[in-house]
C-alpha cells in the first residue's frame, strides 16, 4: 500500500496548473487517462539514467552497446512475464507508437498465415483500430453485438458469437476483441471468448490497449489451454510511459511460419545480392531497423513497478474508484451514463462515458476545461458504431425506436459523449471535483451555453476566453530561455 501511494503521488503533471476563465490558477484535474496516461516518475528516472549509456542495440562490442542490448532484451522478457506469456511459446516485439500499428500488423499476419480462412469476428464495442485493420485485411468481418440480457448494453454477446462461429466455421480465422471498452470501460470475458474461438478453430487476438495497465492479464498457462490467448497488443503511452512503443505478444509458431511483415537491418542473418536469409531469432526477426530503445526500457521499468505493486491490487483499487464515481454520477438526474452500470453484473475499468441530457457533449467538455481545469475527452472516441448504438439504446428506452444513422438529420443530436477516465494517480478528490462541476453545469446550463459558439472546425469556443493568451507552453521559447541561462 505504501508503495502504491508513493508511486501514485509522484506522477509527472499532477501539479500542473492552468489559468481558468476567472483568472485564477487551478490545478489541472486529469481525467483523460484512456486517451493517454501521465508519465510515471520511476520510469522517467530509469530512462534518464539509461541515457547515460544510450547506444544502438545493433552495435555489439562496446560497453554501452552491451548495456543497451541486454536491457532492451530484458524489456521484452519483462513484458512477457508481466502478461504471463510462456517465453518458450510466445515472443514480444515493439511496433509503431501504439496498438494501432500492432493490430494492423497482426491482421496482415493472420491473413497470410491461413489464406483459406478469411473470416474475422470483431465486436461492435471496438475502437476503430481493432476494427478497420480487419475490414481492410480479412476477406470478411462479422460484427458481434453486445449482451442485452440485463436490459442494458453489457459485454460482448457470447451466444451470438458462438452462433456466428458455427455459421462460418469453415472460414473462421480469428476473433479480435477488446479486453476493456475505451468508451464504457466494460470488461470483456476474454478467456471465455478464447475458449469459444478455439472450439471453432479460430485464433484469439485481444486488444489490450485499455487492459494492460488496469487489470491482471494471463496470456498462457491456463489449466484449460483453450483459454490461452494467441495474440495480445497494448500501447506504452497508455501504460504510464508517453513516448514508448506499441507492443505485440504473439505465438512464435504463427510468426515463424511466414516471412516477417517488415524487412531491413537487424532481422537478417546474411544478405547476398540474389537473396537474403532471415534470422530465426525472436524478437529480432520481427523488429527491422533501429527500435525505440529508450521507450521500450521506460515501458519495462513502469511494468516492473506495476508488477511489484501487484495488478490485482491495482485493479481492486480502481474498481473502488469506478464504483465511487458511478454512484456519484448516477445520482445526478440530468445525466445519462451509458452501458450496464451494475458492476456486480458487468465489471468495468478505466472509463465512464455520459451526457448531460439536452446539452452538447462539446459544450460540457469545454466548460469543464475552461471554468474548472478538468481535462476530459468528448465526441466518439474512435468508436463511432458503439457510441451511436449506446445513445440509440438510451433514447429507445425513453422515446421508442431510433435509427442511429439519422442522428444529425432527424434527431438534431450530434453523436458523442463525455468520457471521464482514470489512472493510478486518480483520486476520490478528482471525482468529487468533477461531480461538483457537473452539478454546477446542470444548474446553469443556459448561462454556460450562451457563452459558447462553434468555430470553423466545429469545436465549441468561449466567446471571450482564449487559452493561448494565458496558458502558453512553447518548446522554442523554452529552449531559447535555457540557452540563455
Ligand atoms: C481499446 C483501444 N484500442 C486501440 C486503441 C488505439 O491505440 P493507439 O492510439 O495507441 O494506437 C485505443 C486508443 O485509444 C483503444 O482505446
Amino acid at each position: 500500500m505504501k508503495l502504491l501511494e508513493k508511486i501514485r503521488q509522484e506522477f509527472l503533471g499532477l501539479d500542473t496548473e492552468y489559468r481558468t476563465i476567472d483568472g485564477s490558477s487551478q490545478r489541472r484535474v486529469y481525467l483523460d487517462s484512456t486517451a493517454s496516461t501521465l508519465m510515471m516518475k520511476a520510469a522517467y528516472d530509469a530512462m534518464e539514467e539509461f541515457y547515460q549509456h544510450y547506444a544502438n542495440t545493433h552495435s555489439l562490442l562496446h560497453f554501452s552497446a552491451k548495456i543497451a542490448t541486454s536491457e532492451y532484451h530484458w524489456a521484452h522478457d519483462r513484458i512477457l512475464s508481466f502478461l504471463q506469456a510462456d517465453p518458450e511459446r510466445y515472443t514480444c516485439f515493439f511496433t509503431g507508437s501504439g496498438s494501432t500499428a500492432a493490430i494492423n500488423r497482426l491482421a496482415r499476419i493472420f491473413r497470410d498465415y491461413r489464406p483459406d480462412r478469411g473470416t474475422a469476428f470483431v465486436s461492435l464495442m471496438e475502437h476503430h483500430s481493432n476494427d478497420l485493420p480487419h475490414r481492410k485485411h480479412a476477406r470478411k468481418v462479422v460484427h458481434i453485438p453486445f449482451d442485452m440480457n440485463s436490459g442494458n448494453p453489457g459485454c460482448i454477446d457470447l451466444s451470438t458469437l458462438e452462433a456466428e462461429l458455427e455459421r462460418n466455421k469453415d472460414s473462421a480465422s480469428y476473433v479480435a476483441v477488446t479486453g476493456v471498452s475505451n468508451v464504457t470501460g466494460i470488461i470483456n470475458p476474454v478467456y471465455d471468448i478464447a475458449e469459444l474461438a478455439h472450439k471453432y478453430g479460430a485464433f484469439m487476438l485481444v486488444d489490450g490497449a485499455q487492459m494492460a495497465a488496469h487489470l491482471p492479464v494471463q496470456i498462457s498457462g491456463h489449466e484449460n489451454p483453450a483459454r490461452n490467448i494467441d495474440a495480445f497488443v497494448f500501447s506504452g503511452h497508455k501504460t504510464y510511459v508517453p513516448g514508448s512503443p506499441g507492443v505485440v505478444i504473439c505465438r512464435k509458431d504463427i510468426l515463424s511460419a511466414m516471412e516477417p511483415e517488415e524487412v531491413g537491418g537487424g532481422m537478417v542473418e546474411q544478405v547476398f545480392v540474389e537473396r537474403y536469409l532471415i534470422s530465426e531469432k525472436f524478437p529480432d526477426r520481427e523488429e527491422a531497423g533501429t527500435p525505440n530503445i529508450p521507450g521500450a526500457i521506460g515501458l519495462a521499468a513502469a511494468i516492473e513497478v506495476l508488477d511489484t505493486i501487484g495488478m490485482q491490487r491495482i485493479f481492486k483499487d480502481e474498481d473502488e474508484l469506478i464504483n465511487y464515481a458511478l454512484d456519484k454520477i448516477l445520482a445526478l438526474p440530468e445525466i445519462a451514463v451509458y452501458g450496464e452500470t451494475d458492476c456486480s453484473r458487468c465489471p468495468r475499468a478505466a472509463s465512464i462515458s455520459f451526457n448531460i441530457l439536452g446539452m452538447d457533449h462539446g459544450i460540457v467538455a469545454a466548460v469543464l476545461n475552461d471554468y474548472f481545469a478538468i481535462a476530459v475527452r468528448n465526441e466518439c472516441f474512435c468508436a463511432h458504431p458503439y457510441v451511436k448504438e449506446m445513445i440509440a439504446d438510451y433514447l429507445e428506452s425513453r422515446v421508442g425506436q431510433v435509427d442511429f444513422n439519422d442522428f444529425d438529420i432527424n434527431l438534431k443530436i450530434k453523436a458523442g459523449m463525455v468520457r471521464t477516465s482514470f489512472g493510478l494517480y486518480s483520486t476520490r478528490e478528482d471525482v468529487d471535483l468533477l461531480v461538483a462541476a457537473l452539478k454546477d453545469i446542470c444548474a446553469n446550463r443556459d448561462n454556460y451555453s450562451a457563452q459558447y459558439h462553434v468555430d470553423d472546425n466545429g469545436n465549441y469556443v468561449h466567446n471571450q476566453f482564449k487559452m493561448a493568451e494565458s496558458n502558453p507552453f512553447s518548446v522554442q521559447q523554452y529552449v531559447q530561455q535555457e540557452l540563455k541561462s
